[in-house]
C-alpha cells in the first residue's frame, strides 16, 4: 500500500465507532499519525490499538467534544506526541429527536454544541499551530504542504428533515463554517470541504428505535437509532438502492484528505447513494 499521507498528522473526532473509526483506520493505512477521540474511552483506545495492531500509528484523546478544555487538549495531544498537524476531521455527535413542538431547549443547545460549537472550537484552537507551522516551512523554503479540514454534515442539514430541527440546523452551520474557513485558511494553504452523508449503517441509523441502544451523554442516556421498517422505506428512496456502510462514507472523506484534492475547497459533497435529501 502506498502511503501519500507519510509524515501527516491527523485529528479525528468521534473515531471509536462508525464512521468516525473507518475514517481514522484510513487514514492510518495511508501513512498518518492519528489522534483518535471518543467520548467512551474504552473504543477510541481500540480504535488505536487496532491501528498500531496493522502498523500504524495512533494515540488515544478520549472525552466529550462538547467540553470547554477538550480543543486545546486535542491540539496538544497531536504536538506533544507527533510534533504537528495537518488533517482535522470533525465527525463526532449523536442525535436527539423530536418534533418541534416537543423540542426542549436542552435538546436544541446539546445538539448545536457537539455539532457546530465544537467544530468551530476545535479549528479555532488549531490555528495558531497552523499559522506557526506554515509560517515556519516558508521560512525554511520546504515544498508547499497543503492541510486539510473535513467537517461532517448530513442530508439532513443541507435539504432539511422532519424530526431533526436541531440536527439539521447544526449540520446546515456546518456548511458555512466549511465555506467560511475555507475562506480564511486559504492563505495558509489549508483545503477545507464538507461530506454530507444520506444514510450510513452504524449504530445511530442501524439500531431500533425502540430498542436498548442509547448513547450516554453526561450520565443522560439518549436514544439512538431508526426504526427497522422506516430503515428499509429509506433504502427504497436510495438510487444505489441501500444504505452505505462505514468504510464507502470514509471513502468520501479521504477525497478531501489526500493530494489529489490539494486544490478543492471550500465544497460540500453529498455522499448518499445518489440520494440527497
Ligand atoms: N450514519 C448516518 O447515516 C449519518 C448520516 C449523516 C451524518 N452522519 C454523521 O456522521 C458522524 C458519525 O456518525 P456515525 O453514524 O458514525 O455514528 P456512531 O454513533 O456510530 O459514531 C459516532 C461516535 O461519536 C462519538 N461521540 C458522540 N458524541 C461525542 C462527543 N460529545 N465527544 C466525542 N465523541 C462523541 C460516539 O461515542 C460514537 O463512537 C456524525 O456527525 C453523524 O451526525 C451520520
Amino acid at each position: 500500500m502506498t502511503t501519500p499521507l507519510a509524515g501527516r498528522v491527523a485529528l479525528v473526532t468521534g473515531s471509536g465507532r462508525g464512521i468516525g473509526r473507518e475514517i481514522a483506520l484510513k487514514l492510518a493505512a495511508a501513512g498518518a499519525s492519528v489522534v483518535v477521540n471518543d467520548l467512551d474511552k474504552d473504543v477510541a483506545e481500540q480504535t488505536a490499538a487496532d491501528i498500531a495492531a496493522a502498523g500504524g500509528k495512533a494515540t488515544a484523546c478520549a472525552g466529550s467534544v462538547t467540553d470547554p478544555g477538550f480543543a486545546q487538549r486535542f491540539v496538544d495531544t497531536a504536538t506533544d506526541t507527533y510534533g504537528g498537524l495537518h488533517v482535522v476531521v470533525n465527525n463526532a455527535g449523536y442525535t436527539w429527536d423530536t418534533v418541534v413542538q416537543k423540542m426542549t431547549d436542552e435538546q436544541w443547545d446539546d445538539i448545536l454544541d457537539v455539532h457546530l460549537k465544537a467544530p468551530f472550537r476545535i479549528l479555532r484552537a488549531a490555528q495558531p499551530v497552523i499559522s506557526a507551522a506554515v509560517k515556519a516551512e516558508r521560512a525554511a523554503g520546504v515544498p508547499r504542504v497543503t492541510r486539510k479540514v473535513v467537517n461532517i454534515s448530513s442530508v439532513a442539514g443541507t435539504a432539511g428533515n422532519a424530526g431533526q430541527i436541531n440536527y439539521s440546523s447544526a449540520k446546515a452551520g456546518v456548511t458555512g463554517l466549511t465555506r467560511t474557513l475555507a475562506k480564511e485558511w486559504g492563505r495558509y494553504d489549508v483545503t477545507v470541504n464538507c461530506v454530507a452523508f444520506g444514510l450510513i449503517r452504524t449504530r445511530l441509523t442501524e439500531a431500533p428505535a425502540d430498542g436498548d441502544a442509547s448513547i450516554d451523554v453526561d450520565g443522560r442516556q439518549i436514544k439512538v437509532g431508526v426504526n427497522p421498517d422506516l430503515l428499509a422505506r429509506l433504502e427504497t428512496g436510495i438510487p444505489l438502492g441501500r444504505a452505505g456502510t462505514p468504510a464507502e462514507a470514509a471513502g468520501a472523506v479521504y477525497l478531501f484528505c489526500q493530494p489529489e484534492s490539494d486544490y478543492v475547497s471550500g465544497q460540500v459533497v453529498v455522499c448518499g447513494g445518489g440520494f440527497d435529501g
